[in-house]
């Protein structure tokens, strides 16, 4: 009689983990409501805290959407991206494809806030993936859920960052990264689309100015050479005509030859991805509608479980 009520009692408590989203800490598993019980105010102070950033600086959108990129494809959404160097270990923020990285002091906001409403509870990561859609929405873009309950990594590496995408990749390359995380090459194409925000450095695309004349539209050569030439590779250009609007800008650029790194012009010069060009110039939904579906595989890359995971009391710091 009490083995059975014993029994009962379990399975009541694992439906109630399954359907409120309260598994505990050894949980990979991601939920709509994670943060239901526990912080039930956390979405509304990261919205409120990027839509102020955003409209102070509207090209801090752009920053936010590349942070949760670069975090998750390194070791995993685990805002590793976000510790700070120590004199022992130079953190992944101070690699060399990191060092533009922005945004930082949106993330130390928010998590300020949210240890004072729920000390130890919102992990850095889940701020991550949260500001990147409340960005990429404050832009223009689709708002679509954000499952949360990632936990935070404790190892960040300089030397991981080799995980990241070079600008000077081939469409082939691309599709074989991208899909070594389980991405489709319209998942790639999409998630590509990120660039309609933002800006590069000359020292990402000026590789492109002597080599790659037949695939750069003539007066943005001659502008971006003029660009560099003035400011070095310090000086930057933006992706597109519309660089703080989240559309599908991007992709009819390219069509026009127009896009600014190798690995964005690629995507319509090869017959692989080409298509997928098209149709996303074309049809602006439809875009909207697989960059949702890749941002979701995204945001669950290499999750932390269990012990190999914390909630950072600051996003610099390991705790
Ligand atoms: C497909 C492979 C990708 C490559 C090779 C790549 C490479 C780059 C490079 C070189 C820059 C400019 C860095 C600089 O010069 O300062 C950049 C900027 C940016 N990337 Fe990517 N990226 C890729 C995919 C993505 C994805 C998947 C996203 C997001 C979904 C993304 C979002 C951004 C944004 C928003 C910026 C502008 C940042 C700013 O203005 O601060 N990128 N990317």
């Amino acid at each position: 009689m009490r083995a059975a009520a014993a029994k009962n009692l379990v399975r009541l408590l694992i439906l109630v983990e399954v359907v409120v989203g309260l598994a505990g800490p050894g949980a990979a598993a991601l939920s709509m409501d994670y943060y239901g019980m526990s912080c039930p105010f956390a979405e509304m102070v990261v919205m409120s805290v990027v839509n102020q950033a955003v409209m102070d600086d509207p090209t801090l959108a752009a920053g936010l959407l590349r942070l949760h990129f670069h975090d998750c494809f390194v070791q995993g959404c685990d805002a590793s991206v976000l510790i700070d160097s120590t004199p022992g270990n130079t953190a992944e923020k101070d690699a060399l494809a990191n060092k533009s990285l922005r945004g930082y002091e949106v993330i130390d906001r928010i998590k300020q806030i949210l240890e004072m409403q729920c000390p130890g509870v919102v992990s850095c990561a889940d701020i991550l993936a949260l500001a990147a859609r409340d960005a990429v929405n404050m832009a223009g873009g689709p708002y679509y859920g954000v499952p949360v309950g990632r936990r935070d990594g404790t190892r960040s590496n300089a030397a991981d960052t080799i995980a990241l995408p070079a600008p000077t990749l081939n469409a082939t390359t691309l599709i074989q990264m991208f899909g070594s995380h389980g991405f489709t090459t319209q998942d790639m194409v999409a998630l590509s689309g990120g660039h309609t925000l933002g800006v590069a450095h000359c020292a990402s695309f000026k590789n492109r100015l002597a080599t790659e004349t037949t695939t750069l539209d003539a007066s943005l050569a001659s502008s971006l050479s003029s660009t560099c030439g003035a400011g070095g590779d310090g000086a930057t250009a933006t992706f597109d005509r519309t660089s703080n609007w989240f559309d599908g800008v991007y992709f009819r650029e390219l069509q026009r030859r127009r896009g600014l790194l190798t690995s964005d012009q690629t995507l319509f010069e090869s017959p692989e991805t080409q298509r997928m060009v098209n149709m996303f110039a074309m049809n602006q939904a439809y875009f909207f509608f697989a960059f949702q579906q890749g941002m979701l595989k995204m945001g669950q890359l290499d999750l932390k479980e269990g012990t190999l995971g914390e909630v950072r009391t600051s996003c610099r710091l390991v705790n």
